[in-house]
């Protein structure tokens, strides 16, 4: 086990002098097949729906800061892409403000005030299929429209009409769908049908809408419109509330107006941890998130993954035996912090990184079984991540949800709002073997107006003081690996971000005890490598979209280069560009948008 002395390794400083080499030949140095990140000078904003991306990039070229930007967003993704965008649902925004400040809003969806730590379990006990994911139980107390303008009337500059208005008018007139757009419409076919809310927007003419078909959205429209016009009272205190909890009645929900009415948007203090000269700001308990990539840092920081190579044996090795330690303690220890005392000064105290590191063995994989009583959380990998940077150097990260595809599958009356299923998020039953014969933790027991927890990671990483580097993805617990995975292709590999974002993924959560792998993330040799020393791999189609923005150049290690020496991958220098933005290319319906 080698220890780094210096953010720059020896690896590194390798693949540095070929690129050098490969630049002053006047050849494009080897990268890895992918598009060439986006260039901006004045402001950048990567969403998966790029009619958002639009709109945000819109409101900073209007004056609007990072934060108005990322409100207008929210917003707009809650029409275009209303499959995980959402007014319905929860999430988190990781702020870096251009005065250095860090903060943290959480909005995520908490349990009703009627809700029981038994509520999915029949008279004997047993977990009801389904009751958790596909039904009006399933529902959370939404929290985006408060998170939303929490953070216009705290750090956004803008009113919330104007900020409001391209939603609204991309409900009310409707948009045509593009062909990265109609994929996930058709596989929801079912679900969709079974709602007649559900269906009377999505299905107007009985079928899944495909490209070039409009969607117009008119009571969302009307919806926006209220909450424009009075704020997130018309949702908390008024209407649109007692809509949707009249409709939880009638569907044999749990949701009142009280449980609006008790709402909270709390500000918290992300979690920052360091790792090779690089300062890591992410989210804190309700998320698991920023303390796993943490941990994982921590523990990570004493290999040379640079000389190790990317998705090398050795590489993965330490990662899979690195997170399997991450996810005993994400599963057993975390919760939502108004209810757990979560142990975050332990889990990202170096000492206790440096003992988890002493026990990983190069040549045998550790049994998943013997780290810690069994415990397996399940989460909707069907989230949306995106990124604002603006001029000044407000930098905002957020990641929101309605869990699974369109949530709960059920529209709240004629509000036009698709309601999440985010209470699968707890465990549906504590300290009895679920199907897998697992048990589940405490700390993520349900009660009432508590937060589940989750694996959302927003997330900010600066340099020397400056914003180098905005991330996140969906992918339910794989957005911690998905997020680890763009931060070490970028600091230890040096991957541009659209490189980092696209490169092919592995996966590993202690239990199951497997190895998850991308199509072609793993060479047959090194596949072989793995499996002798006791590894599991599991073949699996691609998962998550990320989003990126970096500051500077493509490249983390090119930054402090004059702007105009800034060299494309494949093309002239980008003279004068300042940030450059990667939407997953497993997502073709998103983009980065920049302002020039
Ligand atoms: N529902 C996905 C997450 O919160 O991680």
């Amino acid at each position: 086990m080698r220890h780094l002395p210096s953010p720059v390794s020896a690896g590194w400083r390798a693949r540095l002098a070929a690129l050098a080499a490969a630049f002053a030949m006047g050849v494009s140095p080897a990268v890895a097949a992918a598009p060439d990140p986006v260039a901006g000078h004045d402001g950048m904003v990567v969403s998966a729906q790029h009619l958002a991306s639009e709109v945000g990039a819109d409101i900073l070229r209007r004056g609007g800061n990072a934060v108005d930007a990322a409100v207008a967003v929210g917003y707009a993704l809650a029409v275009v892409y209303p499959q995980a965008g959402n007014i319905g649902g929860g999430g988190f925004m990781t702020l870096r403000l251009a005065d250095g400040r860090t903060t943290f809003l959480d909005f995520r969806e908490k349990a009703p005030l009627a809700a029981t730590a038994t509520m999915y379990q029949d008279a004997e006990g047993r977990v009801i299929p389904g009751l958790s994911t596909d039904s009006w139980k399933a529902v959370g107390v939404p929290g985006t429209v408060l998170g939303l303008e929490t953070a216009r009337a705290k750090y956004g500059t803008m009113s919330r009409e104007a900020l409001m208005a391209p939603a609204i008018r991309l409900a009310r007139e409707g948009f045509v769908l593009g062909q990265g757009d109609a994929g996930v419409w058709a596989l929801e076919h079912d679900g969709v049908a079974r709602d007649p809310g559900m269906a009377r927007i999505f299905l107007p003419q009985g079928r899944p809408l495909t490209k070039g078909d409009r969607l117009v959205q008119a009571d969302l429209a009307r919806t926006l419109a209220l909450i424009s016009a009075k704020g997130p009272d018309a949702m908390y205190r008024g209407p649109i509330g007692a809509e949707i909890a009249e409709a939880s009645r009638a569907g044999g929900g749990l949701i009142t107006p009280q449980d609006f009415a008790a709402y909270k948007v709390r500000e918290l203090k992300p979690i920052e941890c360091d790792y090779r000269g690089y300062h890591v700001v992410s989210a804190p308990p309700p998320s698991s998130g920023g303390v796993a990539i943490c941990e994982a840092l921590n523990i990570l920081s004493g290999y040379d993954l640079a000389a190790m190579g990317f998705h090398s044996a050795d590489e993965v090795h330490v990662l899979v035996e690195a997170l399997r330690r991450v996810y005993v303690d994400r599963n057993n220890k975390l919760g939502d912090p108004d209810f757990v005392a979560n142990p975050v000064a332990q889990l990202l105290d170096p000492a206790y990184a440096a003992r988890l590191r002493a026990g990983i063995d190069m040549a045998h994989a550790t049994p998943s079984s013997t780290l810690g009583p069994p415990s397996m959380a399940h989460e909707g990998h069907n989230t949306t991540q995106y990124d604002v940077l603006d001029a000044q150097g407000n930098a905002v990260s957020v990641t929101y949800t309605l869990n699974d595809w369109f949530g709960a599958h059920r529209v709240a009356g004629r509000t036009g709002i698709v309601m999440n299923n985010e209470m699968d998020d707890f465990t549906s039953k504590v300290g009895a073997p679920n199907m897998f014969g697992l048990v589940q933790g405490e700390a993520n027991a349900i009660a009432p107006g508590k937060t589940p927890l989750s694996s959302m990671s927003p997330t900010i990483v600066t340099r020397d003081g400056k914003v180098a580097l905005i991330i996140g993805s969906p992918g339910g617990s794989r957005i911690i690996t998905i997020t680890l995975e763009a931060i070490l292709n970028m600091i230890d590999h040096g991957m541009n971000v659209q490189e980092a974002i696209d490169a092919p993924r592995v996966h590993a959560q202690w239990l199951p005890d497997v190895i998850y792998v991308e199509p072609y993330a793993l060479s047959s040799d090194t596949r072989r490598l793995l499996e002798a020393r006791g590894h599991v791999l599991k073949d699996s189609g691609h998962w998550g979209i990320a989003e990126g923005i970096v500051t500077g150049a493509p490249r983390l290690q090119d930054r402090g280069e004059e702007a105009g020496r800034v060299l494309s991958v494949s093309g002239p220098p980008l003279a004068g560009a300042t940030m450059f933005g990667g939407h997953d290319s497993r997502q073709p319906g998103g983009s980065a948008e920049p302002v020039r």
